[in-house]
């Protein structure tokens, strides 16, 4: 599986990356607004800047609903880097971006997925990515991982390309469920990253082998 930081923040991708473990990057408008980046040329900039710290896909949004546009957004975000991926919306629009970023050689990530059959959609449209929101979907007491579960079946078993990007994480059981239920891709907050390093064992083990080893 691979390991995407779901963040604009420059800080925690370098962080991530000098784990040696980053294959790639998400953002989204609310991260990058997070960030104070403000206005198209500081927009292309920061994505920019994002290519350059990480070797790996870097998902850049959209920000208009109707397919004209889309198509006109999604090519200036493609030429910014190799690596850019244009992320768009799951809407009537976006499936139709989707299928003619597709034909132009165009990567995408369909994003704000809640649901399988929008999933077969974005895949059938050739997106590179289709990203279900698992901790929304858990927010609203339905089951993220079982809808992983479910488009991870469907995709198996219809033999499509497209790869399940797991988005809206927000523990790090949520990485390792999404690792079980058969996600390509997990992209997560870096507090979720680290908390995987996390077992009290592990300290109480390592603070024992560590007053021994004095007495070695
Ligand atoms: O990038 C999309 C997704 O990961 C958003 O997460 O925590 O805002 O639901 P969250």
């Amino acid at each position: 599986m691979k390991f995407f930081i779901d963040t604009a923040n420059l800080s925690h991708i370098k962080e991530a990356h000098d784990l040696g473990i980053l294959d790639g990057v998400t953002t989204n408008p609310s991260l990058m607004a997070k960030e104070g980046i403000k206005g198209e040329e500081n927009i292309l900039k920061h994505y920019a800047d994002i290519c350059a710290l990480v070797d790996g896909d870097v998902s850049a949004e959209v920000l208009s609903t109707d397919f004209e546009s889309m198509v006109a957004e999604g090519k200036i975000l493609a030429a910014i880097h190799k690596n850019i991926v244009v992320k768009v919306p799951m809407i009537k629009d976006g499936i139709k971006a989707i299928k003619w970023f597709t034909d132009h050689g165009i990567r995408t990530n369909c994003t704000l997925v809640f649901s399988a059959g929008q999933a077969i959609l974005a895949a059938k449209a050739g997106a590179a990515y289709v990203s279900p929101f698992i901790g929304r979907i858990d927010d609203s007491s339905w089951d993220g991982i079982a809808l992983i579960e479910q488009i991870s079946h469907i995709f198996s078993i219809q033999g499509f390309d497209t790869e399940i990007l797991a988005a809206s994480i927000r523990n790090p059981l949520h990485i390792v469920r999404s690792a079980e239920a058969g996600a390509h891709i997990c992209t997560c907050p870096l507090d979720s990253i680290m908390g995987l390093l996390k077992h009290p064992l592990t300290d109480i083990g390592l603070a024992k082998f560590l007053e021994d080893a004095k007495k070695m």
